[in-house]
C-alpha cells in the first residue's frame, strides 16, 4: 500500500499472504499507522520493516534506469531482507530482527578530508539534492553466494559531485556507524569496527557505482544497510559497505575492515573473477539464494564492459582479492 505504481516484480500483499494473517495485520498496521511506528512489508514472515514516518517515503518508486538489466529473475524480496550479512548485528545471516534496533533517523553524513569544504549534511537533505533512479544489479557475495536485486539510490559520481573534492584526492574511504548499545556484533573481539571501505576516485566515479537507499521500490530496511549503502557489483559483497556516516576523501589507500581482519584472504581490490579461487572456496560458480540454482561466475561479475578498463594501467597488485 505504501507503493504507489506496482511494478511487475510486486505482488499485493493479500496475494502474497493468508488472508487472516493478512487481516489481522491490516488491523495491526492501522493502529500503528496512526502512530507513525514502525510496520513490515512484504511478506508475512519477513523481519522487514521501514518507518511510517520516513521522510523519504514520497521518493519512491523512483523511475527505473533500463540500461541495467539481468540475466537471471530478481531475489524474492523476502529471502533477500533474511539472509544478510551485517556484522555489526551478528556473524551470521539471520541479522535482520536484530538490524531493527538500528535508529534510521535522524541521520547524519560526514563529507570531510581533501574535499573544498568539509561538511555534515542530513540524510534527507542529501537525497533531496540526489537524482533517484531505480537500477537491477547482481550481487555476488565473496562466500559464493548470490542475489539480483533492484536498488533504488544515485551514482557515486553524483556524490562525488557534490563532494567537491580537491584533484589531489585519489581515494574516497567510507565508514559506517559505531554504536556497540545497538549493534551488539561491534563488542565481538577481533574486528576492526568500525567497518571502513575504500575506492579509487577513478571507481568511485564510475558509472556503476552506486549508493544505495531503497530496494523492491521502497526506503531499504536496515539489514541491507540503510539507510545509505553501497552497491558495487563488480565487486565481491564485502565492499559494499552498508549504513554509511562518512566519505573521507584522501591521498592514502584506506585500510579497509575486511583487509585488517584477514590480509592474507581479503584485499583492496576485490574484483569479481572466477578462475582465481579463495584461500579456502572456489570462485568458479556462484549459489542464487532462495532458488538456490548454480550459476557460472563471470569476470567482474558480468560487468567487465563498463569496468575492466580501471585497472589498465595498476600492475603488481592482486586485483582478484
Ligand atoms: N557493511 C557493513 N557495514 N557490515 C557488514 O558486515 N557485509 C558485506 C556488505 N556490507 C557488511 C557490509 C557483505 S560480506 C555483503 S555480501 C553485503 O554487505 C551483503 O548485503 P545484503 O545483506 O544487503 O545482501
Amino acid at each position: 500500500m505504501l507503493i504507489k505504481n506496482r511494478k511487475s516484480w510486486e505482488i499485493s500483499e493479500n496475494e502474497a499472504t493468508p488472508e487472516h494473517v493478512y487481516m489481522d495485520r491490516r488491523s495491526f498496521m492501522g493502529g500503528v499507522a496512526a502512530a507513525g511506528a514502525a510496520f513490515s512489508i512484504g511478506g508475512s514472515a519477513v523481519a522487514q520493516t521501514i518507518e511510517v514516518s520516513d521522510p523519504s517515503l514520497s521518493l519512491y518508486p523512483a523511475e527505473r534506469n533500463a540500461a541495467f538489466t539481468l540475466d537471471r529473475p530478481l531475489t524474492d524480496e523476502d529471502v533477500a531482507a533474511t539472509y544478510n550479512n551485517f556484522y555489526e548485528f551478528g556473524s551470521h545471516k539471520r541479522i535482520s530482527r536484530a538490524a531493527q534496533a538500528l535508529p534510521l533517523r535522524p541521520w547524519q553524513v560526514r563529507i570531510d578530508g581533501m574535499v573544498e569544504e568539509e561538511r555534515t549534511v542530513d540524510i534527507d537533505t542529501l537525497m533531496a539534492a540526489m537524482p533517484l533512479e531505480e537500477r537491477l544489479y547482481r550481487h555476488r557475495c565473496v562466500e559464493a553466494w548470490a542475489m539480483a536485486v533492484p536498488w533504488t539510490g544515485f551514482t557515486m559520481a553524483a556524490l562525488v559531485n557534490y563532494a567537491r573534492p580537491l584533484s589531489s584526492a585519489t581515494y574516497v574511504r567510507m565508514e559506517t556507524f559505531l554504536d556497540p548499545d545497538v549493534a551488539r556484533g561491534q563488542r565481538a573481539p577481533g574486528y576492526p569496527f568500525p567497518y571502513i571501505e575504500g575506492l579509487t576516485m577513478a571507481e568511485a566515479t564510475n558509472d556503476l557505482a552506486f549508493l544505495a537507499t531503497g530496494i523492491y521500490g521502497h526506503p531499504a530496511p536496515a539489514q541491507h544497510g540503510a539507510p545509505l549503502r553501497l552497491a558495487v557489483p563488480w565487486k565481491y559483497g564485502f565492499k559494499s559497505i552498508k549504513s554509511i556516516v562518512k566519505f573521507t576523501f584522501t591521498d592514502e589507500r584506506p585500510l579497509t575492515f575486511w583487509e585488517d581482519v584477514g590480509p592474507r584472504e581479503y584485499g583492496f581490490w576485490a574484483n569479481v573473477n572466477p578462475e582465481v579461487p579463495h584461500r579456502r572456496w572456489s570462485q568458479a560458480e556462484e549459489r542464487m539464494i532462495g532458488s538456490g540454482e548454480m550459476r557460472p561466475t563471470q569476470l567482474f561479475n558480468g560487468y567487465a564492459e563498463q569496468v575492466a578498463d580501471l585497472y589498465d594501467d595498476i600492475t603488481g597488485e592482486d586485483l582478484w582479492r
